[in-house]
């Protein structure tokens, strides 16, 4: 099995008498996905390096060697010209093995006082804050995007649904307005999030701590983490930072999912409430007249897979015994697609929101179908002395006879109406429009275009 006997390549050799099978070598390597750390990496590195010296452990010039080799490792990542060994394991290795390299033997006194377990713990937290920033920056930019279009369509009208039946008439720009509120809460909980992520594990070493007189405190403030963690086991262990920022992205997936369904909906040419330009759409190979929303429907899509991730996690994390587990290495494949694909949706739709063209005219017709301001006429009833539960009934028997007249409310003549209630009289007419009905709903919350423009208001201050 083994191809050499002893196991000198290793960082880790020491005690090995033959060299590690070619299998496990490659089944237990992970620098194929986790180079992608490597700025984390030499960043921790150069901190770890920068208390080094400050507690004596290293000498200035032995400082220096080392935070300009790593400044010239980053540049050759950068360039391409660093070539990754998946005999030296994980991007932590690869790194070091490099620098020894480069500037010899001081390289080898960077592993001082540290470990890989809080190395690695440390990395992910500053490559996912980093992430959450960026992620944050995109809800903005497509949170803008919708203030923007909810903004040309206060007073656009358009039927209301539950259950997917037409319920009430809102305007177009009350509807966006409860996009914007979703992805709100999804901004506050990866702001949330990113306190418990902005947490300094470096100095646990590999779970007890260490013998060396490090500072903590200054590591922590040089990588910018808002303070050292408490506790040495927890902190090279637990990747519950990595499973919350999966839910947290979990339900903005799910929000985009909600949002995709609807402009895959509005697309359609049943609804053709809203035109999306040809650019966020592709054709069929077979049906000349096709034009497919794929966009939104691929990010309908790619919610699962973020969901499955989630999921992943969370049985990589369940049982495992204090402290770190090879299982950790686990963590990142889901948790970088679970990133990527999140990063991926969020700026498709920021882009696509702002080309969102709401067919007006459609979404107004539309609303005139289905009785949707039987609740209008319900609540005139009810302002005339009625109880609620009668005008109920009287409105529901209403819109039987003009079900079976082919009619809508609006088009029944007074006489009709007052067939039905002698509480009726011509002030209805003012109800039964469409206009009327929304701009009645006028408190905080409510569709009335006056309250949307305020919520816009309010909205824009929020991310401005
Ligand atoms: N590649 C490892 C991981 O991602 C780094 C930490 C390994 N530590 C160890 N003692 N084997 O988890």
């Amino acid at each position: 099995m083994s191809e050499e006997k002893t196991n000198t390549s290793k960082l880790w050799g020491g005690r090995f008498a033959e060299a590690t099978d070619a299998f496990v070598q490659r089944f237990t390597a992970s620098v194929e996905f986790d180079k992608r750390l490597y700025k984390a990496d030499i960043e921790g590195s150069v901190a770890h390096a920068t208390m080094l010296e400050k507690a004596g452990i290293l000498s200035s010039v032995e400082k220096t060697q080392i935070i300009s080799g790593l400044h010239e490792i980053q540049n050759d990542i950068e360039s391409g010209a660093f070539s990754w060994s998946i005999e030296l394991e994980d991007v932590h290795m690869n790194i070091e093995a490099a620098l020894t390299a480069k500037i010899g033997d001081t390289g080898k006194k960077l592993h001082t006082g540290r470990s890989r377990n809080d190395q690695v713990a440390t990395d992910i937290r500053l490559y996912v804050r980093e992430e959450i920033d960026h992620i944050s920056l995109l809800v903005r930019a497509l949170q803008d995007g919708i203030l923007n279009l909810a903004e040309q369509n206060t007073d656009t009208i358009m039927p209301g649904f539950t259950h997917l039946q037409t319920a009430q008439p809102i305007t177009f720009g009350h509807h966006l307005m409860a996009w914007f509120e979703m992805l709100q809460r999804d901004f506050e909980r990866l702001q949330d999030c990113r306190k418990r992520v902005n947490i300094s594990p470096l100095g646990s070493a590999a779970l007890a701590g260490t013998t060396y007189p490090i500072d903590r405190e200054l590591t922590a403030s040089l990588l910018n983490f808002d303070r050292p963690s408490d506790n040495s086991l927890d902190s090279v262990s637990d990747r519950d930072f990595a499973i919350e920022l999966s839910a947290a992205a979990s339900l903005i997936m799910m929000h985009l999912s909600r949002f995709s369904e609807e402009i895959v909906l509005w697309t359609s040419s049943q609804f053709n409430f809203v035109d999306l330009p040809d650019r966020f759409c592709t054709g069929s190979s077979i049906m000349p007249q096709k034009k497919n929303p794929d966009v939104p429907e691929l990010i309908r899509g790619k919610s699962g897979r973020v969901f499955g991730h989630l999921v992943s996690l969370l049985t990589l994390m369940k049982s495992q015994p204090l402290a770190y587990n090879k299982d950790n290495q686990e963590d990142k494949e889901p948790l970088f697609d679970t990133l990527d694909t999140l990063k991926d949706s969020l700026t498709a739709y920021a882009n696509m929101v702002p080309a969102i063209k709401a067919n007006r005219e459609n979404m107004q017709l539309a609303a005139t179908q289905g009785f949707a301001t039987a609740t209008d006429l319900a609540d005139y009833l009810v302002k005339k002395g009625m109880p609620f539960r009668d005008a109920h009934e009287i409105v529901g028997k209403t819109v039987a006879y003009c079900i079976e007249h082919n009619k809508g409310l609006n088009q029944l003549e007074l006489e009709e109406l007052q067939s039905f209630s002698d509480s009726i009289s011509n002030d209805v007419f003012d109800v039964l429009t469409l206009e009327g009905s929304v701009s009645s709903r006028n408190h905080i919350g409510g569709t009335a275009p006056s309250q949307v423009k305020a919520a816009i208001a309010n909205a824009r201050a929020l991310i401005t």
